[in-house]
């Protein structure tokens, strides 16, 4: 077998069977084959498709390329939880705790942000002294002990998407349901969860702009998961607009607070009560939905969720009293986005409010960039609510003094209207 047969026979529409993908899987992960063959292959495979069986042998393969997680010494059913990657999205750090202290079993492992998407991974390293890269047996002791731990994904874990997806980035590839499907799953089941939520956001800060194409995603990533003996649950949310009313890390954190506290803000309390009943019920907690909202009511009035959080922090290093104080959070530097007439606000293209919180340090625009956890974006209204002529809309934070040109920026990302606008957080669940 050689590679120019496999990117022949791609070319020429036909299929490859496991043998030959698993061929250019292993010896590209290793280096034996180069770059140019590589992202030839891809663009076949992008101008061509792949089917479902083919898919599931590229997520098959990729996750042979590097170690796998063995959670099968922990009882019971784990869950997990994926986003498509979004702006303001905190619901890790409030979900998990949620079905922790519901009796369930959070184990997850995370990414950092990249580009206008924060990772969680940064925002809970922005707690003095957490630590995100536990061993494994730590990791597991720590889910078997609390119910909860989330961690970082490390190199060894399906190295082979790391090297074809660095590639995909860099060859105009990236857009391919069967490429992208098998690169999100062969992550997630190498993580050894036996119930995966994805969330696919979907608008214009998210990576699928259009609901049709976020359905399909969605069906292709249950199919791979049913071949592969996972549970898959999907919801398709809106990423249009931020998640709830923070954008950054250490301010994210404070927001997942208040939230684990009955505090949240409504369009992300919805998701979270959305994605943890899903969870809650696939865990066999709760029998149906009406019954997995009580938990989580109970959870969060409780602060049992709450306290599970404040567990987790302190058995992972993180400093419980700081992130407790009053002044943890604290910006030298801000400043305000004035509305210019009065209203309902509707906030809109996400993506740049992600692009504007980067720019201000809190994301990075290269892997290498270091991240400045006071900086960020906090939503002063939100989407729907009344706002006053001259009353602060959107407010900057940075450890640098702020340029006021970056105000321009903005001004694509809210309207003030006469009236309220029809928005909605959850556009589908899939299962
Ligand atoms: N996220 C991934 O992990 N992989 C893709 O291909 C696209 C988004």
């Amino acid at each position: 077998m050689n590679i120019i047969e496999i990117i022949e026979k791609k070319k020429n529409k036909k299929k490859l069977n496991f043998k030959e993908i698993d061929f250019f899987v292993q010896n590209y992960s290793q280096n034996k084959i180069p770059d140019y063959q590589i992202s030839s292959l891809l663009m076949a495979i992008v101008i061509n498709g792949m089917d479902l069986d083919e898919a599931t042998n590229l997520t098959k393969s990729m996750i042979a390329s590097g170690k796998t997680i063995d959670l099968s010494s922990i009882k019971g059913l784990k869950v997990d939880k994926h986003s498509t990657g979004g702006v303001g999205d905190k619901v890790s750090l409030v979900l998990g705790p949620i079905i922790a202290a519901c009796g369930g079993i959070f184990a997850k492992m995370s990414g950092r942000g990249l580009g206008h998407t924060g990772g969680t991974i940064d925002k809970l390293e922005s707690i003095d002294g957490f630590s995100c890269f536990l061993s494994d047996e730590k990791f597991i002791e720590l889910v078997k002990k609390t119910n909860i731990s989330i961690i970082g994904q490390t190199d060894d874990l399906v190295p082979a998407d790391k090297k074809i997806y660095a590639l995909r980035d860099t060859s105009g590839t990236v857009n391919s349901i069967p490429l992208i499907a098998a690169s999100i799953m062969s992550k997630k089941i190498a993580t050894g969860a036996d119930v995966i939520l994805l969330d696919i956001k979907c608008g214009s800060g998210a990576f699928m702009k259009n609901q049709k194409e976020a359905e399909k995603l969605a069906n292709w990533m249950i199919q791979i998961g049913k071949k592969m003996k996972k549970k898959i649950k999907v919801e398709i949310t809106n990423m249009e607009q931020p998640l709830g009313k923070m954008i950054g890390n250490k301010n994210e954190v404070i927001e997942a607070i208040n939230t684990l506290q009955n505090k949240g803000e409504k369009n992300f309390v919805d998701l979270i009560y959305s994605s943890s009943s899903i969870l809650l019920i696939e865990s066999k907690i709760a029998k149906n939905e009406k019954e997995a909202y009580k938990m989580i009511d109970n959870v969060l009035k409780n602060e049992l969720a709450f306290k599970k959080f404040i567990e987790m922090v302190k058995n992972q290093g993180g400093d419980v009293d700081k992130i407790q104080s009053k002044n943890w959070w604290n910006p030298k530097y801000s400043l305000d986005v004035i509305a210019n007439k009065s209203g309902y606000l509707y906030l809109k293209n996400s993506m740049i409010l992600g692009l504007v919180a980067m720019e201000l340090g809190a994301g990075r625009k290269t892997k290498e960039d270091k991240i400045d956890n006071e900086a960020g974006i906090e939503l002063k209204k939100v989407t729907n609510e009344k706002v006053e002529e001259g009353e602060v809309i959107i407010k900057l934070y940075s450890s640098k003094k702020i340029n006021p040109n970056i105000i321009d920026k903005l001004s694509p990302t809210f309207e003030i209207n006469p009236n309220p606008k029809k928005h909605k957080i959850i556009l589908k669940k899939i299962s």
